[in-house]
């Protein structure tokens, strides 16, 4: 079993069917919950080029695109996968158990 300690519960896993995406704010930051063929993912929600909301981007298999200048982020990693936006955006770890969606502190590529 995973210590949770540093987890926080956002969601259960029917909230977040698969192809769909959640906002929700833990870790003191909004962050976009993701379930690609029911595995689930987070990612930091604001945007590294400007300030747009990556939620109302789309959700595609391995990649959230932002909805003001298209960049691509990978789901897994955040970084962008083309420009304009040159910097990564955080990740978080996930974990599931009984059916609730876990978010751990950040993981910052450099770590
Ligand atoms: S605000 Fe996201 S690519 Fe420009």
């Amino acid at each position: 079993m995973t210590n949770l300690d540093d987890f926080v519960a956002v969601a259960r896993t029917f909230d977040i069917t698969p192809g769909k995406m959640l906002r929700v704010n833990a870790h003191g930051a909004w962050i976009v919950v993701a379930n690609i063929e029911n595995e689930y993912f987070a990612i930091a929600d604001t945007c590294s080029h400007e300030d747009a909301s990556l939620y109302k981007g789309v959700l595609k298999s391995g990649y959230i695109r932002c909805p003001l200048h298209g960049s691509r982020f990978d789901i897994k990693t955040g970084q962008p996968l083309e420009e304009p936006a040159e910097e990564p955006v955080d990740v978080y770890p996930v974990c599931v158990q009984d059916n609730v969606v876990y978010i751990g502190p950040p993981l910052h590529e450099d770590a």
